[in-house]
């Protein structure tokens, strides 16, 4: 029996979903596999009303394809809550920006906004990246090298976003330590429900971003480049298809939902090959590989878990009605390894005949960066494997982020020797 498998002692227990459980963080797979074998729409009623839990791969394609379902209403709920607690906070600031964010608009503003990045992220746009990626990898494990021992979040996967984002938005790349912070911090708005006061340092988190970006703006309207900043600029300055709160609130996006997604992404990646050495070593072998193995790594532990949408009118999904209104979260971490989808889906393959996955969502929100991480994952772990051998885990306990969209650990210390 693999750790994936339901182990007696977790049938025994009733079905309960409770993404902040310990237990739950460090390996979610069997409780997925009893949902979806128990419970595919599983309905949760609580004084936030009636919310669905969905794990069947079809299932949660069908809502991210059917527009009677629309995105998530978090900034609303954001709104109605700062109302509630008018005389003891203050988040004006974070409503403002992420009410502006990809995530939470509907057409036609989504459709305006997206299209102002379309190009910048396209595949053909992002493959032209690929030699500066190559050299920013090369360098942060060169910095590495000679101690043979490192820190795969702090040494690479942290790092490797954030300059890359920089790099393609046109923020001095020196400037890269504090703003991962702060996109660190806004991150956390996703991840509900959380106390007035990290709202607050929410908001302070925000009204920061919004000061960077503000003096970034200014000097780049002086004096142009040939970045994404630039674009972004000319387009305000084309008065109806972006304003000035707009824009700021996109940069503030871009680092924010670009850092930690792809820092999990290489860190989730990497812990998969160490703990299956001869799918390392078949890497290691066949570096050709890459683009396939990273369609299946991405599939066998999702740095995106969890998304959510609202029914905006009654939909009847397998004779069970959702209705108008209802919350319904999408877990793209259990549809990754649905067995009606993916044949052996708890096994690690690199060479799988991929098929289709979620692990960017689907449907008009589908991730806007998916390409450039993508991109950033093939380097960044076929480099890693190809330069360094005899990669091993140098600790005892992993610790699981507490975070119930996202997963990922906090670090992830490896030794190794250089071929
Ligand atoms: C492996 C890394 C990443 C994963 C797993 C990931 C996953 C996702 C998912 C699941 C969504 C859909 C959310 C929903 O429908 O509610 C999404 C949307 C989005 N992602 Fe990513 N993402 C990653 C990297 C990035 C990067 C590098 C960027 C940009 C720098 C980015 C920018 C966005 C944006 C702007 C959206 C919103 C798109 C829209 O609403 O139209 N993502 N991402």
């Amino acid at each position: 029996m693999t750790s994936n498998q339901i182990q007696p002692s977790h049938a025994a227990q009733p079905l309960k979903f409770n993404p902040f459980d310990p237990e739950f963080h460090t390996n979610p797979y069997p409780i997925y596999h009893r949902f979806r074998h128990e419970s595919p729409l599983h309905k949760i009623s609580n004084f936030m009303g009636d919310q669905w839990l969905l794990t069947r791969f079809a299932d949660v394609k069908f809502v991210l394809n059917d527009s009677r379902f629309c995105i998530d209403d978090l900034p609303k709920r954001l709104e109605q809550k700062s109302v509630y607690l008018k005389n003891n906070g203050e988040f004006s600031t974070l409503m403002q920006t992420i009410s502006q964010w990809l995530f939470f608009l509907n057409p036609p503003d989504h459709i305006r906004l997206r299209g102002l990045f379309s190009n910048f992220f396209s595949a053909r746009v992002v493959e032209g990246m690929r030699p500066q990626i190559q050299k920013i990898v090369d360098e942060l494990l060169s910095n590495v090298q000679q101690a043979g021992v490192m820190d795969i979040i702090h040494d690479l996967a942290c790092p490797l976003p954030a300059t890359v984002t920089a790099t393609l938005l046109g923020v001095p790349t020196q400037e890269c330590d504090q703003i991962i912070q702060l996109a660190h911090d806004l991150f956390r708005v996703f991840d509900q429900p959380l106390s007035l006061q990290v709202y607050e340092n929410l908001n302070q988190v925000a009204l920061k971003f919004r000061e960077y970006f503000s003096t970034l703006i200014a000097e780049r309207e002086k004096k142009p480049k040939q970045d994404l900043l630039s674009h972004l600029i000319k387009a305000k300055n084309q008065s109806d298809k972006l304003n000035e709160d707009e824009l700021l609130a996109c940069c503030a996006m871009l680092f924010s939902v670009g850092q930690e997604t792809t820092e999990n992404f290489i860190g989730n990646s990497v812990l998969a090959l160490l703990h299956h050495p001869d799918q390392m070593q078949k890497l290691k072998l066949e570096p050709k590989i890459i683009t396939n193995a990273v369609e299946e790594l991405l599939r066998y532990d999702s740095p995106v878990q969890l998304i959510a949408r609202i029914a905006v009118e009654d939909v009847e999904i397998d004779r069970k009605t959702i209705q108008a209104g209802d919350r319904i979260h999408l877990c793209l971490g259990a549809a990754n390894r649905d067995p009606a989808q993916f044949s052996d889906p708890d096994h690690l393959d690199l060479t799988r005949q991929q098929q289709h996955s979620l692990p960017f969502g689907g449907g008009i929100h589908y991730c806007l960066g998916a390409a450039l991480a993508r991109i950033q994952g093939q380097i960044a772990i076929n480099t890693l494997v190809q330069r360094f051998s005899e990669l091993k885990l140098n600790c005892h306990r992993l610790e699981w982020r507490n975070n119930i969209v996202l997963r990922g650990v906090n670090y992830l210390p490896v030794a190794f020797k250089i071929n």
